[in-house]
């Protein structure tokens, strides 16, 4: 079996579950080097997850320069997200990175043209794709036997202050931008592609705390493209450290109560005298599928469920919604 020499670009608090996952599939991956602007935190997972023997950099451009890698796991926040997509595409190394990918539409378009013109192989970190009951709901729309897709509505809750940077719009986004584009993602994938976005986006709770400009109430509205409807529906002002994400999808013929990507219950609703139910409860490790899907994609080709340009059009998406929200109008989508 293929052994891909990994590198973590980004060691803070996230990246330890995609570092446990990769150290519990060694024989797929070597982890060799760590890279992070504060040393102590690459030198810190150095030693926790290859007992010191990994290499440490405080700059990922001399860690590209001088190490010879198959993969990158990139785990930047949002605002620091510069060349290293490029860098990686550029020696040919492959890459899973976080989400959002970028700040700004731009940046993410220039992401995808160096990644796709290069070759390499890429997945965004948009687990929840993986989940075993949204692969269900996602087989039986593709079989047809879904029917039409009419509703998808989805919460996020929170309440939690998160990093320093997470409350700065500047450097994050927002929570919608940064957080809930899990489910503008998840949207995307169930129900297509957007053609409008309306969205309120307020900081009611927040409001007297320095620093805190990102929003911590929004509800956004999407109209896609085949006709369904996308509600959602957010706030970082909820039950303190619980973090809810659920959602509920309508099609012609199955209504779905998701309480998170591996569990639904599936009501069948083609024959409204015979109504059938269907429960999905997986306990799957969606971030470990992730991992898996590229290394497959790497290894043996194909694409990936979340190449970067999946990436670039979920930014888009969560930024006309922050753009609506600022301007108090719907915004179209190209
Ligand atoms: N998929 C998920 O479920 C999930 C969950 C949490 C976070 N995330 C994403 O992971 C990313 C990181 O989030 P986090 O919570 O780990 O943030 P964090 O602040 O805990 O960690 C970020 C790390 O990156 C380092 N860093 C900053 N600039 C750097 C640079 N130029 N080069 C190298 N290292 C640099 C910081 O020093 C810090 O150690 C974010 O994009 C976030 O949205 C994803």
């Amino acid at each position: 079996m293929k052994r891909l020499r990994t590198a973590l670009i980004g060691c803070g608090g996230f990246a330890n579950k995609h570092a446990q996952n990769l150290v519990a599939e060694a024989e797929r991956f070597e982890l060799i080097a760590f890279c992070d602007v504060v040393e102590a935190n690459a030198r810190r997972y150095a030693g926790q997850y290859t007992g010191g023997q990994a290499a440490v950099f405080t700059d990922f451009h001399t860690l590209f320069e001088q190490t010879p890698l198959d993969l990158a796991v990139i785990c930047l926040p949002p605002f620091a997200h510069r060349d290293e997509v490029e860098c990686a595409a550029a020696r040919g190394v492959h890459i899973l990175i976080e989400k959002p990918i970028a700040l700004t539409s731009a940046d993410a378009w220039r992401m995808v043209q160096a990644a796709e013109s290069a070759g390499i192989q890429t997945q965004v970190g948009f687990m929840y794709r993986f989940g075993a009951a949204i692969e269900r709901l996602k087989a039986l729309i593709e079989s047809g036997e879904a029917g039409g897709l009419g509703l998808m509505s989805a919460r996020y809750f929170c309440n939690h202050l998160h990093a320093d940077w997470w409350r700065k719009r500047d450097l994050s986004g927002g929570q919608l931008v940064e957080q809930v584009i899990h489910i503008v993602d998840l949207m995307r994938y169930v129900m297509g592609e957007a053609r409008s976005v309306y969205s309120l986006q307020k900081n009611l709770f927040h409001n007297q705390m320095p620093d805190y400009t990102v929003e911590d109430v929004s509800g956004t509205l999407v109209d896609f493209a085949n006709g369904g409807v996308g509600v959602i529906y957010a706030s970082n002002g909820a039950i303190p450290n619980q973090w809810i994400s659920d959602y509920h999808i309508v099609t012609q013929k199955i209504t779905a109560t998701f309480s998170d990507a591996n569990h639904a219950r599936l009501v069948f609703t083609g024959d409204r005298d015979n109504l059938r139910t269907e429960e999905i409860a997986s306990e799957v490790d969606y971030y470990l599928l992730e991992l898996l899907d590229l290394y497959r994609a790497i290894c043996e080709g194909g694409t990936t469920r979340t190449p970067i340009r999946e990436g670039a059009r979920s930014l888009e998406l969560a930024l006309a919604a922050a753009r609506s929200a600022e301007s108090q109008a719907v915004v179209a989508l190209s």
